[in-house]
């Protein structure tokens, strides 16, 4: 059993907690916030051991009646393996952590190649994941690229792509950053 901690239980952090609990070969070993939202008590509802990423805030999660099983520190003691979830950027700042854990590490697309030195797609080049300590899934926006050119190329050979890409509106905590279907209960300032 792979035991897969979730550095940053956010949007992506969530669906990676969910995809990990699906498998049978996986568990999830814990979840991180930095502070006791409603995130923080979904990750509790979904069964998830919850850590807190700043030590000295563990007295927030207390004071909101959220329990936390210890800290990002605890909780790289009892995994194989991270995936870090954190705002994008972060994970650069982490990766020394998880070296020093001794724990394998996938960061994800906000984070820059060279964090990992290996930028991965499962269906492009899941060979070269195979053994390494750290790889970086490339974005959501690659990822779909990926998906749709590389059987083309593979079947007829791709010599140039012009590409338009349709996506949804910006995330529930996002709203700054465009459209979006959700109320707001207090005026943004
Ligand atoms: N959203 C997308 O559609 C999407 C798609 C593809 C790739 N990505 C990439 O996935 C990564 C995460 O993005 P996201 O959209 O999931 O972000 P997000 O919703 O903002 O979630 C980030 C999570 O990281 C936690 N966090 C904050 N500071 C941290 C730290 N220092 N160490 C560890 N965790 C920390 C946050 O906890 P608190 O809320 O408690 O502070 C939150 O749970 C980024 O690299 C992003 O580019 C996102």
């Amino acid at each position: 059993m792979v035991n897969v901690a979730i550095n940053g239980y956010g949007t992506i952090g969530k669906r990676i907690a969910d995809a990990v609990t699906a498998q049978d070969d996986m568990s999830v070993a814990g979840v991180t916030k930095t502070k006791p939202d409603f995130e923080a008590r979904l990750a509790i509802e979904k069964g998830y051991e919850l850590y807190a990423v700043i030590p000295e805030k563990q007295g927030d999660f207390k004071k909101a009646g959220i329990n936390i099983a210890g800290t990002i520190h605890d909780l790289l003691k009892h995994a194989d393996i991270v995936v870090d979830c954190a705002p994008g950027g972060i994970g650069a700042e982490n990766k020394p952590m998880y070296e020093k854990a001794g724990v394998k590490a996938i960061f994800e697309g906000g984070e820059k190649h060279d964090v990992a030195g290996l930028s991965f797609n499962a269906m492009c080049n899941y060979d070269k994941a195979i053994g390494r300590d750290f790889i970086r899934v490339v974005s959501c926006n690659t990822t779909g690229i990926c998906r749709v050119l590389y059987p083309l190329d593979q079947a007829f050979g791709v010599e140039k792509a012009r590409v338009v890409l349709v996506r949804r509106a910006t995330d529930p905590a996002d709203i700054k950053k465009g459209p979006i279907n959700a109320i707001v209960p207090d005026p943004v300032k």
